[in-house]
């Protein structure tokens, strides 16, 4: 009753932000990601056993917090439901990635927890099945148990049963693809997804509109990414990006991701699609100062080049669309 997966992290294109349910990580509206390349994994071993008296995890070495544990006694509760079985499990999840990459773990972390736990009780989970178990532990995590472009659905049920992802293209669909990434921080984040989220939803007048656009957001940026429209993609991904920290400014009090290096990288990539004559690459940036930036493959080097100016610059990151979570032993 041993099984251990690898998962990758996603990024947000159109990021998540504001929770319908708490408990059960309900979002106001769909949110769409690229699940990145095997560079960056997390490996989870779940390990269920009579003789366990109690569910223990470790997490790179070290015990969980508090508000890991709940959340991924959450997921095993949900997966324990579906197998009608109650024992418990001994969790050991590892990185291959530093968290100086400027990429966060727990999309990888409760994706691979998700799928590895369901492999270990012998479960035969749809991918939609696995997606909510995952999201039960993080929201966005949900997106990570599928490769490529992926949409997350918001769902209207009270229980979330039709809240997940669904693949919108595979990591193959789009080559040039590029996602580099300018780390400016590894501190953790200021204020907590979860605080950030709540506040937003209970101050910010901005949000509304905010909501009320996403419809036009998400149908913009899914058809960009199925016809490879790069202008179109990077466009609305920069104003994406922007509407996002724009509501996070309007909480009361504001919440304040970016700093003055996002800030220098916001205005350069403005700068470099000007002297180009068209959009060749735009930025995201999610809960914390550290620059996405999509671009093509052809400009890569550009892209590096206008990071290593910035002041305060920690290290550079390239990823390609990867696959979804892989069983890497029995
Ligand atoms: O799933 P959480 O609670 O880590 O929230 C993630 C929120 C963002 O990263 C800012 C956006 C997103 O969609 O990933």
């Amino acid at each position: 009753m041993k099984a251990t997966a690898a998962a990758s992290p996603n990024l947000a294109i159109i990021k998540y932000w504001g929770k319908r349910d708490e408990l059960l990580k309900l979002p106001y509206h769909d949110s769409i990601s690229v699940t990145l390349d095997k560079s960056l994994r997390s490996i989870t071993t779940v390990e269920f056993s009579p003789t366990n008296k109690e569910d223990t995890m470790t997490l790179d070495g070290k015990a969980a917090d508090e508000k890991e544990k709940k959340n991924i006694r959450l997921v095993l509760d949900y997966i324990r439901s579906k197998a009608k079985k109650e024992l418990k499990a001994t969790i050991k999840s590892e990185n291959n990635f530093p968290k100086a990459s400027g990429m966060a773990s727990s999309s990888s972390g409760y994706a691979a927890l998700a799928v590895a736990a369901s492999k270990a009780l012998d479960l035969q989970l749809t991918q939609q099945e696995l997606s909510i178990a995952a999201r039960i532990g993080s929201g966005s995590a949900c997106r990570s148990v599928i490769g490529g472009f992926v949409q997350w659905k918001k769902g209207n049920e009270k229980d979330g049963s039709d809240s997940h992802a669904l693949q919108i293209a595979d990591e193959n669909h789009w080559e040039e693809f590029r996602i580099v990434t300018g780390i400016i921080s590894n501190a953790p984040k200021l204020i907590g997804s979860t605080e950030g989220m709540k506040r937003t939803v209970e101050t910010s007048r901005l949000y509304q509109e905010r909501l009320a656009n996403m419809p036009g957001t998400v149908s913009g940026i899914k058809k960009a990414i199925i016809e490879k429209d790069a202008e179109t993609f990077f466009e609305l991904a920069m104003k994406e990006s922007n509407s996002l920290h724009s509501v996070m400014m309007d909480s009361y009090p504001p919440i304040i991701y970016l700093n003055d290096s996002s800030r220098q990288i916001i205005a350069k990539v403005h700068q470099l699609n000007e002297t180009e004559g068209k959009t060749v690459a735009g930025y995201t940036f999610d809960a914390g100062p550290n620059a996405h930036i999509f671009t093509l493959a052809k400009n890569e080097n550009d892209i590096k080049g206008l990071l290593n100016e910035i002041e305060g610059l920690k290290g550079i990151n390239v990823s390609v669309p990867g696959k979804g979570p892989e069983i890497i032993h029995d």
